[in-house]
Formats: C-alpha cells, structure tokens, sequence
C-alpha cells in the first residue's frame, strides 16, 4: 500500500504570519524573506548549446509567483561543452541570458524571493553499447584478453592470434565467460555505458581537475555575480565530480584522495578560489550529502566532518541531500545512459510513497545531526533540509525542532508553485498536492521537458499571462502549471 500524503492542517493567514516558516533569515549577504526554498530542479528546457530559452523563462517566472525565499536555479554547467538541453554558465556569452532570468524571477516574485544558481561539473558516462560495437571498436585488446580466451577456451593458439580474430571471438562468446575475461571497468563499460571515476589518473584531464575546477568554478561564480544573482550553489552532491572527490570510494593518491583531508582538499581550494573571485559580500553555499546510501560510501559522520569544515572555511549555508549515485543505478537500455536515481540510493534523495518506511521528512535526521553538530561546534551557518516535505505543520516542525534553518521542497513546489503563497494567504485547501509517485523524475531520466501529472488536469486553463498553455515537445503536457485562482 502506498503511504498516505501526511494531514496537511493548513494554517490561517494569522498562524502563517506567526510561523518560522514565513519569518525572514540571513543567508549569508542575503536575507531571505521567509525560510521556504525551492532547490534545483533540471527541467531540460535549455536549449542544445546550454542558452536560456523563453522555456526556461517561463519555467523560473512561474515558481517565482509562489514567492518561495529562495529559488535555486538548475544544475547549470561550469564548462563551456555540449551537455543537451542544459543550462550552461561556462563563458560570458552565457551572461546576458541568465540576466534574463534574474529579471523574470524579480519581475514576478515582486521582488520576494532570493535566486541562486546552482553549479555543476560532472564527468564523462556513455551509453551502454551494442555488444558488436563495444568489441569492434570500445575495448583496447591487451595481453590478458588473449590469456583469457586460453584459459576460457584450453586452446593456446588465442596466445597469437590477430586482433580482429580476439574482437570477433570475445563477441561471440557467453556472458559468463566475457565476465571472467575483462576487467571490472571494461565490464562495466559493457554492461552500463565507461564511466569516468576522479581517481582516474592516468587520464590527463582527470589528473589536471584540481588545478582546473577551482578555476572554472570561479570564473562560474563570476558570471553568476555579474548576471545578477544573488549567491551562488556549489554543486557537491550526487553522482557529480565534487561529490566523488568527497566520496570514501574516491582512491586519488595525488592528495586529493583517500584520507578525509585528502577527499575535504579540493572543494576546499574550489571555495576558496569561488570566494576569492566573488568577495566576501555574495553568498556562497553548498549542496552535499549527508549520507551516499552506497557501499563504501561516505555516511553521516562523514559528513559531519564535512560540516565543520566547509563552515570553518566560511562556506555560507549547507543544503543536505542524500543518495543519487551511479553506483547503485539500475543498468540501462543499449543505446541509453545509466541514471543515477534508479538504485536505492536514487530513492532516498527522491522518495515516494512506495517505498517501505515513510518518505515524508524522511532525510530531515542527516540535516538534524549536521545542524546540531555545526552549533556544538559553534557556528550558526544554515543548514537546509529537504526530501518528501510537503505539508505546512511538516515544514513548520522540523524547524521548530531544529532539523534544520529553512525547508526545501522540491516536488511539491513542482506539483503547486503557488503552495507557498496560498498558505501564506490562508488559502492552503486549495493547494495541489503532490503525489510523491515521480513522474516527473521519470521525465528527467529520460531528458524529456520536466512537467507534473496533476498540471494537466486543467490542460484548457489559460497561463498566468492569459494565453493558451504552451505544451511540450510531443504535444500533450502543459509546460506550466495553471495560475493560481484569484481569490
Ligand atoms: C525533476 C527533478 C530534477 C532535479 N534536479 C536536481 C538538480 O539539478 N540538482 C539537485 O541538487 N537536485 C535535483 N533534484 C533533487 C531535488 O532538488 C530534491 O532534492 C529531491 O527531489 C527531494 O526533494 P523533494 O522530496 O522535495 O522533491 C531534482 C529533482 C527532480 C524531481
Ligand atoms: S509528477 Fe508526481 S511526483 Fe512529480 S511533482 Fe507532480 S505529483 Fe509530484
């Protein structure tokens, strides 16, 4: 049985007004007017070379009429590189289109909601391959695939035997026999799609990431400044490069690895070379896990750890997630990409009621023992906490309770941009409840415009602006949500 979605007791415009919810909080340079906070959220509607499109305008402008405090724009990429429908921030040309959405979010927040950007670098993850292609052209033959074909087959003569012969005899063998011929990495790159990991040193561009990412993460800040925002989100979560240099798996022997000093190095020197672009004036953050939900991976006294330090180095708040990692994602398709929110790991960052225990405030303990342990340690920079929260006693709890300083939800502001304001306005009965079953997120698996389920219902009411709805690329789902009825 699917988990009912918690009673929600809206509250009257009065006990609105009372709540912490609603109540302003410092961030940094900023103060956000109230401690509701949207994070990111790809909604896949950039265009190919990563520029903002009236898609994204439209996107950003309707979460904007919520009045959420703060509204944290997509993971946006810190390269200039092709990266699909992706927003980018890798080169100045990027800077005037991003200004635009700055402009729209003031416009139609009047003003009310705090926007930051999120910034990401991640690496390389192909498609799984056709078995044929992946033989024929993918696997470089060594010496131990020729042993290998010996020892499968008891006949010596694949000791000598020319290179195509070994691709097209690899080919035509059984599963199990392939599995005890190549490597761990190369049957993975069969089975899922090669994968890059940070530790990966041989490649010269992975060994160079610790005196490149400061850089690019720094020139990224700067734009974001210059375009407007009001502070930047270093992405440092997830199945992305930051995270995997933080991450107990990542086995770098340079210095950036293997110890927790070694793994705290380098988005250390990324804050610090952020920070020194930026100025002490801007707001600085960042995403991270509180728990992998992986083998091996980091746990909570990792980022405990983690905690102290980004605090002490002056980092200006802390957004905890969980999960969402490659490690653990189910294999894909031949011809598509493995997603990093197929596994168990990928349930515990984007929960549903079909999982066994509550998803609701389900990560709100990682946010509780981060937030308790900073205090201990003295320092009052806010956490954020986020995952399955979606009622207004929920959000309204967890920050009594100290589990943390302001309440993320992604889904349900997805579900109801508006929710924030209706239940500001004592107009909470008319909220449109998220369901928590990830359609949308089956939207973002596949690259397809990210909508809510619930918005078509209403597919015949007009926009906020009095035009038809635009609808997405295959013509059946509203891009917006509908507007908010006047009262
Ligand atoms: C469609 C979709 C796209 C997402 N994209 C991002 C992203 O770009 N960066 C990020 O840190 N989290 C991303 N997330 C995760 C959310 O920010 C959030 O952590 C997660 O959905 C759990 O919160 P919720 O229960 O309030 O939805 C995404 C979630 C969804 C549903
Ligand atoms: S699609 Fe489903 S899970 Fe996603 S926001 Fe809408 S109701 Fe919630």
């Amino acid at each position: 049985m699917p988990h009912a979605l918690p009673e929600p007791n809206w509250p009257s415009q009065e006990e609105a007004q009372r709540s912490l919810l609603f109540s302003p909080l410092k961030v940094g340079a900023f103060t956000a007017p109230t401690r509701s906070w949207i994070p990111a959220m790809v909604p896949w509607r950039a265009t190919e070379e990563g520029e903002v499109t009236q898609d994204v305008l439209d996107w950003y402008g309707r979460f904007a009429e919520g009045q959420p405090g703060v509204l944290v724009i997509e993971a946006t990429g810190i390269r200039d590189v092709a990266s699909g429908p992706l927003l980018r921030i890798g080169h100045d040309r990027y800077i005037p289109g991003l200004k635009r959405i700055v402009d729209e979010v003031r416009k139609r927040s009047q003003g009310k909601t705090r926007l930051l950007i999120q910034l990401i670098d991640f690496l390389s993850i192909r498609r799984r391959p056709e078995p044929s292609k992946f033989f024929e052209r993918f696997l470089v033959i060594e010496e131990r695939h020729r042993v290998g074909l010996k020892s499968v087959t008891g006949e010596s003569s694949w000791l000598h035997a020319s290179e195509v012969d070994v691709r097209k005899a690899l080919a035509d063998l059984p599963n199990d026999s392939i599995e005890q011929i190549l490597d761990d990495r190369e049957w993975e790159a069969l089975q899922f799609g090669a994968r890059q990991r940070v530790w990966d040193l041989h490649e010269p561009a992975i060994e160079e990431l610790p005196r490149t990412l400061p850089t690019l993460f720094a020139d990224a800040a700067r734009r974001a400044q210059e375009a407007g925002f009001d502070g930047v989100e270093l992405h440092y979560a997830h199945a992305y490069t930051m995270a995997s240099f933080l991450s107990p798996l990542n086995q770098r022997t340079d210095g950036y690895g293997t110890t927790l000093e070694g793994r705290l190095r380098l988005p250390l020197e990324v804050l610090a070379a952020v920070r020194e672009r930026v100025g002490q004036d801007y707001t600085v953050g960042c995403r991270y896990l509180g728990d992998e939900v992986i083998e091996g991976g980091g746990r909570l006294a990792d980022a405990l750890s983690y905690a102290t330090a980004f605090a002490a180095a002056g980092m200006d708040f802390l957004s905890i997630s969980k999960g969402g990692k490659f490690e653990d994602a189910k294999q894909p398709r031949v011809g598509q990409s493995a997603y990093p929110y197929t596994g168990a790991s990928g349930l515990e960052c984007m929960p549903t009621v079909r999982m066994e225990e509550t998803p609701f405030g389900r990560n709100l303990p990682l946010s509780h023992a981060i937030r308790q342990s900073v205090r201990d340690e003295g320092f009052d920079i806010p956490v954020i906490g986020a995952g399955g929260i979606a009622s207004f006693v929920q959000a309204e709890q967890a920050l009594q309770n100290g589990d943390c300083d302001l309440i993320a939800s992604a889904r349900q502001s997805l579900a109801d941009p508006d929710w924030w304001l209706k239940m500001r306005q004592g107009q909470g009965a008319s909220v449109r409840r998220c369901k928590f079953t990830n359609y949308c997120e089956g939207l973002d698996q596949k690259h397809k415009q990210v909508t809510c389920q619930l918005w078509d219902k209403d597919k015949e009411t007009p926009d906020t602006c009095g035009s038809k709805p635009a609808l997405s690329l295959d013509g059946k789902r509203r891009l917006t949500p509908p507007p908010m009825p006047r009262s």
